[in-house]
């Protein structure tokens, strides 16, 4: 059986079971097929590899204090893949086989589905390839969806606590038309070393702003921003974000909760008349942020100022988690039983 310490695992790898495959080949998906294997043998000129058609999903399932496994609204990922992969000229999988794909995958790892109350989840981590071959920039025939699953923890190593977050204004996440809305890797891949330096400064994510006038706030690394002020909930809105699902499902939450909710351009003045900031994602959660500084300007906005998170925030993170633990009547219908 596992030997896993679930309350220290933190957001990475760990092998697990098995993984499912469905082959897109000669005009149809192929049924899914059960895998133990951990590579992937394709083509070495496959589109992927070379031109980026590759584009991903994440997604968490929680075991309840009832024992009952729930996946947070896979609908909502298997759409935003489809619009990726059209992003991206691949094939897009039928929704339908993409929420399939997602429960398989969960039931023959059920042993890594951490237990209730240990602060962890069953990670799945669905994506899309064009496997085949081409030397000339053009659209794969051939395509491979697999969904693998892996046991996390938090994202941020502070957890549920403030985080520190810093505005780059020297790089840029995704081109004005580019490609920021799809969940395609090259949006990572620029991602990186702006990442990583931010990291060296001591931030734990860093916050990039529309490219074409760096006026306005896009995102806080992996994850949407989000500002509370005046029992309003602010959160930015431009063709390069990543639709968030969390982001989606905050703003029911935020509305049911009785405050008002605007997605529009946020200027980064505006950032100092925040009461809350928060960065939202499935591997982030909600994470509080506790200040922002502008790395060029050395301009500091600052939240949280007794080092805990707002309350709208932790109401925010207790109804999400209770909906997704099962212990808050899911009343939007977000939750799939496993
Ligand atoms: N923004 C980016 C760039 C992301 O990678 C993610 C993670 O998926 C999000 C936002 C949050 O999206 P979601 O809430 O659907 O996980
Ligand atoms: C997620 O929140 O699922 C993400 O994909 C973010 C990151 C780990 C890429």
């Amino acid at each position: 059986m596992n030997t896993i310490d679930w309350k220290s695992l933190p957001f990475g790898y760990v092998k697990t079971d098995y993984n499912v495959r469905s082959y897109f080949k000669n005009g149809q998906w192929s049924p899914l097929e059960v895998s133990s294997d951990e590579n992937l043998n394709i083509h070495m000129a496959s589109t992927c590899l070379h031109y980026g058609q590759e584009a991903f999903e994440g997604m968490k399932a929680f075991r309840g204090k009832d024992g009952k496994i729930r996946l947070f609204r896979p609908d909502e990922n298997g759409k935003r893949l489809e619009l990726s992969a059209k992003g991206v000229m691949m094939q897009p999988v039928p929704i339908d086989l993409f929420v399939e794909a997602c429960k398989k995958v969960i039931k023959l790892n059920e042993r890594f589905v951490p237990p209730y109350g240990e602060g962890a989840s069953l990670y799945l981590r669905p994506m899309l390839i064009g496997v085949g071959p081409q030397v000339g920039v053009k659209a794969s025939a051939e395509y491979m969806f697999v969904v693998f699953a892996t046991p996390v923890g938090p994202y941020f190593k502070e957890g549920f606590k403030p985080i520190k977050v810093q505005i780059v204004r020297d790089f840029d996440r995704a081109a004005p038309l580019g490609t920021g809305l799809f969940k395609v890797g090259g949006n990572y891949a620029s991602s990186l070393v702006a990442i990583d330096r931010g990291h060296k400064e001591g931030f734990s994510s860093v916050l990039f702003l529309d490219a074409k006038e760096k006026k306005y706030i896009d995102e806080a690394g992996p994850a949407n921003f989000f500002g509370i002020k005046n029992n309003t909930y602010v959160t930015p809105d431009s063709h390069t974000i990543l639709r968030s699902i969390t982001n989606m499902s905050l703003r029911d939450l935020a509305a049911d909760m009785g405050m008002k909710v605007e997605t529009r351009q946020v200027p980064v003045e505006e950032l100092g008349t925040f009461e809350e900031a928060g960065a939202c994602g499935t591997a982030a959660v909600i994470s509080p942020i506790g200040s922002i500084t502008d790395r060029e300007t050395g301009k500091v906005y600052e939240y949280c100022k007794d080092g805990k998170a707002g309350k709208v925030c932790t109401q925010f993170y207790e109804r999400l988690r209770g909906i997704q633990e099962g212990e808050i009547d899911d009343k939007f219908g977000w939750n799939v039983v496993v």
